[in-house]
This record gives C-alpha cells, structure tokens and sequence, in this order.
C-alpha cells in the first residue's frame, strides 16, 4: 500500500504527535509555541485513502545556528508505533525537503533525539555540534541536511547520425 503525505492544519497531526511524543501529559504539553506562526506548515502521512494518521512533522523557518543560509527547522516527527520501519518516516522527510526547498529553504535541520540519531544518519543528515540535553525529554543533538536546488532535468539524448 503507497504511503500519502499532505500538508494538513495542526489539529490533524496534533493526537499523533501528542501520543508518540508526549505521552504521559497533558495534551496540551503537546502543542509547540511554533504552532500559531503562519508561515509554520505541517505534514501528515497516511496508508492510502484510510484517513488515519501514521506519521507527522512540523516545518517552520528558522536558522541553524552559526549559519547564514536559508533554512527550515522541524519538530514533531512521529511515526504510529505499529508502523515503524515501514518507510513513514522516510516519506515525511521526503516531503519535508520538497515543501521546505519550494518555500525557499536551502538547509533542513532539527533538534533529534538520540534514540532517533540513526534514523536520522540513515536520512542522510549530519551531526552538527556535542549532545545537549532538553530538560524532561532527553539527550538530542542537532542533525542538519542541505536542500539542494531542484535538480534540471537532463537534456534529451539526441539519436547518433544513422550513417
Ligand atoms: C524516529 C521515527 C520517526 C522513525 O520513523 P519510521 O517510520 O520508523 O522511519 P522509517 O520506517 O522511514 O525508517 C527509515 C529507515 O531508518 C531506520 N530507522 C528508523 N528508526 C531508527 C532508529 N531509531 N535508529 C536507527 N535506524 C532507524 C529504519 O529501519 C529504516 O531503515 P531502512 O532504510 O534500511 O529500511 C519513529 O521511530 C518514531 O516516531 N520514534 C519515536 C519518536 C521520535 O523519536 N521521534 C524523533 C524525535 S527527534
């Protein structure tokens, strides 16, 4: 079954985002300060047609620190535990870069987690700097990722001289 992400308002990502990241608390400790920007978008992956949200990601401009390029920061990342594995992380970063390049972003980064630094590598991202600790929540390290340009389409091959 194919894996459709979409960029959907909060309150569609926000029970996933909630469970997997903020279990234990209050539901309201899953909303992040980010949420009420307008240009902050948000990104939902399903199974199909089957309006179940398995995945989530939250996008916003914000620089990486000691770097002047354009970028974008996401939080949020989830996948529904019975999902894992099955490539829904992967598809939200994909989506992830295509939105954030086509606003303008030249560089993707994030504040991971340790537990998910291998996702991350896997992703192709780089670490950036020591582990620091985010009160409550655990070790992380920020993990970054250029956006290349889009890339031209080569030009056609034209046929060899029949001679
Ligand atoms: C981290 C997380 C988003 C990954 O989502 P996922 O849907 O399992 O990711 P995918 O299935 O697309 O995995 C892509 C690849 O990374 C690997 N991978 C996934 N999680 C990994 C991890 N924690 N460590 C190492 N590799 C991992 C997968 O095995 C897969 O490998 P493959 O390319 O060889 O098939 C998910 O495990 C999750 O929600 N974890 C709990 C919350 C969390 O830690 N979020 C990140 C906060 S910074």
């Amino acid at each position: 079954m194919t894996i459709r992400t979409a960029v959907v308002p909060q309150a569609e990502i926000l029970d996933l985002r909630w469970r997997v990241l903020r279990p234990g608390h209050p539901r309201a400790a899953a909303e992040f300060a980010e949420d009420a920007r307008r240009d902050t978008f948000h990104l939902a992956a399903y199974e199909g047609d089957d309006p179940a949200v398995l995945g989530c990601v939250t996008l916003f401009p914000d620089p990486l620190p000691g770097e002047d390029e354009t970028a974008h920061r996401f939080r949020g990342m989830a996948s529904a535990p019975a999902v894992r594995g099955r490539g829904y992380g992967a598809a939200l970063l994909a989506a992830a870069t295509g939105e954030a390049a086509a606003r303008g972003a030249r560089v993707l980064w994030c504040n991971g987690r340790a537990e998910a630094l291998g996702f991350y590598l896997r992703q192709g991202f780089t670490v950036v700097g020591e582990e620091f600790v985010i009160e409550g929540v655990g070790p992380h390290r920020v993990l970054a990722r250029r956006v290349g340009p889009p890339v031209p389409a080569p030009p056609p091959v034209s046929a060899a001289p029949g001679r």
